[in-house]
């Protein structure tokens, strides 16, 4: 084993937690994100998790897979974070203002992106164990559907987040826009608006069309993600025999891709944005958001390259150690350590999904480029949570689970002409 992956492994050994919970009456096994700062099972997190671990330690990406569609309720619902144990701290907040009014809550009430039919399909291919995979795909299957029936209002093919925080990508600057912030505004009036908005949807004990009826985003990343999702699931069916399922996953990936094209693309801008409400405003901020169309699969080279202008421009996202998560140019571009941590530092997981998607497109030079860079961010500054565009500098919380992501991109690091 090489010495990243060797740390990698190292890591997420650390940070794992088993046992049986008395609170949910059942056994866990799964990797907190960070034990100091993010010590529950996150939704996206533990996906990532499984993906690392598929080639390190597949046994325990299944028990990771495994942990989380355990809590699955019977309608389908899978929830952003699950307190198997409790601390007082950090869950606070997800704990109160995120998950249904109890003395201890369970779990919240609201999602993540999508990325379970993925990492299960990733650790099929690496194990070759059907068994796992057909224990997945009911789970999976009722997850998927969960999502179609409660998230797409408008039955576009879009599924709609009622909370920034629904993204994974929390604070990310086209959310102000959503929430009718100016832009001057400081920021205790961007925290009380997007907190606020939490609380209310918690009043209304999380019933989607409550919700939907105050914050109704069709965000790009995420339906890029649920796009790669369905067909995961549709080639996982497939391999399984659910003849039905797979055509019914891949049929919805088709309308998710050429929706996100006919709605989400700005001719004007060259750029795809997020949608805002019924009438599916426009979001006009550069994030790293409209770069994740990159996962759809047969996009048309004419969005491939605008998107490859902007990894390219340095007044975007190609700054030394890409991609920041706000285009340094937008004036809501931060640099250094901020609570609103989605407005300029580099994620690892985002690198992954954006080299991933240049190389569905054949953009071999641009994915090395960014594998590379991902490397070396970890090997400079350590698995942290988030990195300095410019520096590499490492921020947020440390031992970050997710930034072990950076293993599967190592290959594409490594091997091939040094182009940078
Ligand atoms: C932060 C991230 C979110 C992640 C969580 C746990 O809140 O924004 O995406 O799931 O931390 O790592």
């Amino acid at each position: 084993m090489d010495d990243l992956s060797r740390r990698a492994l190292a890591l997420l050994r650390a940070n794992r937690r088993a046992g049986r919970s008395a609170r949910l009456g059942r056994d866990y096994a799964y990797t907190s994100p960070s034990p100091g700062m993010y010590a529950p099972q996150f939704f996206w997190d533990s996906c990532f998790h499984a993906i690392a671990l598929a080639g390190l330690e597949p046994e325990w990406a299944k028990r990771e897979l495994r942990t989380l569609v355990s809590v699955q309720r019977p309608d389908g619902f899978l929830p952003h974070v699950i307190f198997w144990t409790w601390d007082w701290w950090p869950p606070l907040y997800w704990a109160y203002t995120q998950s249904a009014p109890a003395l201890r809550p369970r779990m919240t009430g609201m999602i993540q992106p999508p990325v379970l039919a993925y990492a299960a399909q990733r650790v099929v291919e690496h194990t070759g164990d059907r068994a796992f995979g057909a224990q997945m795909l009911p789970a999976l299957r009722r997850y998927h559907d969960w999502l179609r029936r409660e998230r797409d209002p408008d039955d576009d093919g879009l599924l709609s987040v009622v909370s920034p925080f629904e993204t994974g990508m929390d604070w990310l600057p086209p959310f102000d826009l959503a929430l009718g912030l100016p832009p001057e505004a400081n920021d205790a009036r961007r925290w009380l608006a997007y907190r606020s908005l939490d609380v209310r949807h918690m009043l209304a004990r999380y019933r989607s069309g409550a919700m939907l009826a105050r914050f109704d985003v069709e965000d790009v990343a995420f339906n890029s993600i649920w796009h790669e999702a369905q067909l995961s699931l549709a080639t996982l069916a497939r391999a399984l025999g659910d003849g039905g399922a797979a055509r019914r996953e891949t049929d919805g990936a088709s309308r998710t891709r050429d929706a996100i094209v006919a709605r989400c693309w700005d001719d004007e801008a060259g750029a795809f944005f997020s949608l805002a409400g019924r009438d599916e405003r426009k979001l006009r901020a550069r994030t790293i958001a409209g770069l994740l169309p990159l996962l759809l699969a047969g996009l048309d080279a004419r969005y491939v390259d605008a998107i490859v202008r902007q990894i390219d421009d340095p007044h975007a996202f190609g700054t030394p150690f890409p991609l920041p998560s706000v285009a340094v140019g937008e004036p809501s571009f931060r640099r250094g350590e901020s609570s609103f941590i989605w407005r300029g530092p580099a994620w690892l997981n985002t690198n992954w999904f954006v080299a991933r998607g240049l190389m569905k497109h054949g953009r071999e030079r641009q994915a090395r480029r960014i594998a590379r860079s991902t490397v070396a961010l970890v090997e400079r500054s350590g698995f942290r949570e988030y990195y300095d565009p410019f520096d590499g500098r490492g921020m947020g919380a440390r031992g970050f689970g997710w930034s072990t992501l950076a293993v599967d991109l190592l290959p594409w690091a490594v091997d091939g002409r040094d182009d940078r």
